[in-house]
């Protein structure tokens, strides 16, 4: 490897919930087998983690909790913590962002820009909230959509329509705070200019990172593309690093300004006197493990971030960002509760970290979305744990005790078959670093599974149990070479199932294993002693154990359906908009409302959110655009009859012209609801 030692990064969470399998499957997963393989190779790594203790949301769930922000972060950072630890996550740190040392790092990191003139300060009128008495993030301000008219648009964007949004554009705008209607106000604030560093940008990732992941090198693309603009570093609020210069009161660095240095925190923690050994020498290679949100700021904001500073700190050399999990056909959501958390698993499931491990590796996001399913946790834990690895060690490690009472027998001449099992170990080896190194952990993951598989056909294939009674010498042979097997799969397994990898290795006696004897023939040596009473490797998953775990889901969504019926009929009257201004008939029936059927439905191309359509209007076939990609899949809408705004001026968005709009309405947990006739309607019938 060309450099001398490696920092490995992985995001940090936000500390006002805990892990769910989302965040282990993009991020945490990967980077861990990722250290743990470097470091079986000797390497010289450094893995940084920790907690993301600032934010707004935070101080929301503090407000709403009646506690304040420091609880819910010291909360949180335990939980988070200790069951990272459970899982066996080798952080050679976990730190958070509201210790001392982040402070003063954070603080130090923008007086330095701040000092060099690298920020543009500018003052500008922002929504404050009058009753709570605080400047509102955008999340936190609700409106009608400018632009198509839908009510709950966010500050920064309506999902029903896809359009980008400031706050400032909405119509009657609401606090999510605490219901009252904001107010401008005038504040200053510090803005890095982005822009400036397009040019840089460009050419280091453009041009000098084409291997990067296709999801990542795209998206900096189209960002780069869509032209970078200044964004500002600073917030309102009373939770944070306050901004560390004159004339700056009650402001606070913006979360994902500090949140990136906390990588730079941690390292300082770990190594007080040699953290720039990691940070600004061209010798070591950076690696961002992250979540396909985390993206920009990782590959264009902390980039710029670091460059803007002039203290020689290295850049991200990759930024493997995973894509998302989804659980039983379900986006995961912290807030609708829709998630298996990793301190529950711990609980319900003790001793069984390698399984989730496994699963979330073999079912990684790495070039798509991908799902979950208790159903497949538990096929994956019992057809391919149990009875593929779980089997061999045993059938490997019962035949020696059975044969040799736990002794290592010597291996006599070898014949083909033999020879050619055992070349397979190398390659196999070269495959799983090939791939490792590219980030493609689940054909790793496959790749360490073959030895397994190589190991149970060897034994099908050699038939010891019979040969034991014809050529007992010729089974000798046949055992020494299941055993090397055997620890040649415990070296390989180690990254990904370390659990097992240490139980393997301990019932085998030997601990002097390392990535550099993967590949050979003789990590055994003929006369010694293993485990004369073996352990199964993995029990099976019984379907009581899953049901349970589909109940636990079903109840989650039971309790929200609950709420939202609750919500719905007791304080929907208090939460419902205010009405419009009046209008005249006249007005009301320029509108040309119709009934239409959806012939074709498609995603348009690098976006997230919108769906095209072909529409059948009774007028003519013509395509329309709507938001709504996250809702449902194009396939559920081909052939529905739904309501269209038909004379709705023709708009651009992202490339595709729309020729009206698709009337629909949103549930209060979010979810949409197309308004289809409840019987069907010939195409073009008017909406009166
Ligand atoms: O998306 C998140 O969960 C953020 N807390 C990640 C922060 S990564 C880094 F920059 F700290
Ligand atoms: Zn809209």
């Amino acid at each position: 490897m060309k450099y001398k030692r490696h920092l490995i990064t992985a995001a940090l969470p936000y500390a006002n919930g805990g892990i769910h399998i989302g965040h282990l499957a993009g991020v945490y997963i990967p980077a861990d087998i990722y250290a743990r393989y470097l470091r079986g190779r000797g390497e010289d790594v450094v893995w940084v983690c920790g907690s993301d203790e600032h934010g707004v949301p935070i101080t929301i769930k503090a407000r709403n909790e009646g506690t304040t922000p420091q609880a819910i972060v010291d909360r949180y950072h335990e939980v988070i913590k200790r069951s990272f630890e459970g899982l066996g996550m080798s952080f050679d740190i976990y730190s958070r962002t509201t210790s001392p040392t982040h402070a003063e790092t954070a603080g130090e990191f923008f007086r330095t820009l701040y000092d060099r003139g690298e920020f543009i300060e500018s003052t500008s009128q922002q929504y404050f909230d009058p009753e709570a008495g605080i400047f509102l993030a955008d999340r936190y301000i609700t409106g009608t959509c400018p632009k198509c008219g839908a009510p709950g648009a966010y500050g920064d964007q309506c999902e029903k329509c896809g359009s980008s949004l400031a706050a400032t554009e909405l119509i009657a705008p609401t606090s999510a705070v605490s219901g009252a209607t904001p107010v401008l106000r005038e504040t200053k604030h510090w803005y890095l200019p982005l822009d400036k560093h397009e040019a840089f940008l460009r050419e280091w990732i453009l041009d000098g990172h084409k291997e990067w992941k296709s999801n990542v090198y795209g998206q900096c693309k189209s960002w780069l593309d869509g032209g970078l603009q200044p964004r500002a570093v600073s917030r309102d609020l009373d939770w944070g690093i306050p901004v560390p210069v004159d004339g700056a009161e009650g402001k606070v660095l913006y979360v994902w300004f500090d949140a990136p240095i906390g990588y730079i925190s941690a390292t300082r923690e770990l190594l007080p006197d040699r953290w720039e050994d990691y940070w600004k020498s061209p010798d070591t290679r950076m690696v961002h493990f992250i979540g396909k949100d985390n993206i920009v700021f990782h590959c264009i904001m902390f980039p710029a971030m670091l460059k803007a500073h002039g203290g020689g700190y290295i850049l991200p050399d990759n930024v493997p960002a995973n894509e998302f999990l989804n659980l039983e056909g379900d986006k995961i959501s912290t807030s609708r509760g829709w998630a298996v958390w990793l301190d529950e698993y711990l609980v319900d499931f003790p001793g069984k970290q390698d399984i989730l491990r496994y699963v979330l590796c073999a079912n990684a996001p790495e070039t798509k979305d991908n799902d979950f399913t208790w159903r497949d946790f538990q096929a994956r834990a019992n057809n391919e744990l149990v009875a593929v690895l779980g089997n061999f060690v045993n059938r490997a490690l019962v035949l020696t005790g059975k044969y040799y009472n736990g002794k290592v027998p010597a291996a006599g001449p070898l014949t083909d078959y033999d020879r050619d099992t055992l070349a397979e170990l190398p390659k196999l080896r070269a495959a799983i670093e090939g791939h490792i190194e590219s980030f493609r952990f689940r054909e790793a993951l496959k790749d360490a599974m073959e030895i397994a598989r190589l190991g149970n056909k060897y034994l099908a294939d050699s038939e010891p149990w019979k040969v034991v009674k014809t050529d007992p010498t010729r089974v000798e042979t046949v055992m020494n070479i299941a055993l090397q097997i055997t620890a040649n799969l415990a070296v390989a397994i180690e990254p990904f199932m370390p659990f097992t990898a240490a139980k393997i290795t301990r019932m085998l006696g030997t601990n002097t294993l390392g990535w550099s004897s993967l590949g050979r023939p003789d990590l055994l040596p003929a006369g010694h002693t293993v485990t004369n009473a073996p352990e199964l490797l993995f029990e099976k998953i019984e379907d009581a154990a899953i049901e349970a775990q589909i109940a636990k889901l079903e109840a989650t969504k039971a309790a929200r359906a609950a709420a939202v019926t609750s919500v719905t009929s007791e304080v929907e009257p208090q939460k419902a908009e205010p009405q419009k201004p009046e209008i005249s008939f006249d007005e009301f029936s320029k509108m040309d409302i119709r009934i239409g059927t959806i012939l074709e439905a498609e995603a348009v191309p690098k976006t997230k959110k919108l769906l095209k359509f072909r529409i059948d209007t009774g007028i003519d076939i013509r395509t329309i655009v709507s938001g709504i990609a996250e809702h449902f899949t194009p396939a559920e809408l081909v052939g529905r009859q739904v309501q269209i705004l038909a004379n709705l001026a023709p708009r651009e968005i992202k490339g595709v012209t729309s020729h009206g709009m698709i009337l629909m309405t949103e549930q209060p947990d979010g979810k949409i609801v197309l308004l289809t006739p409840t019987e069907k309607v010939p195409n073009g019938q008017t909406v009166n």
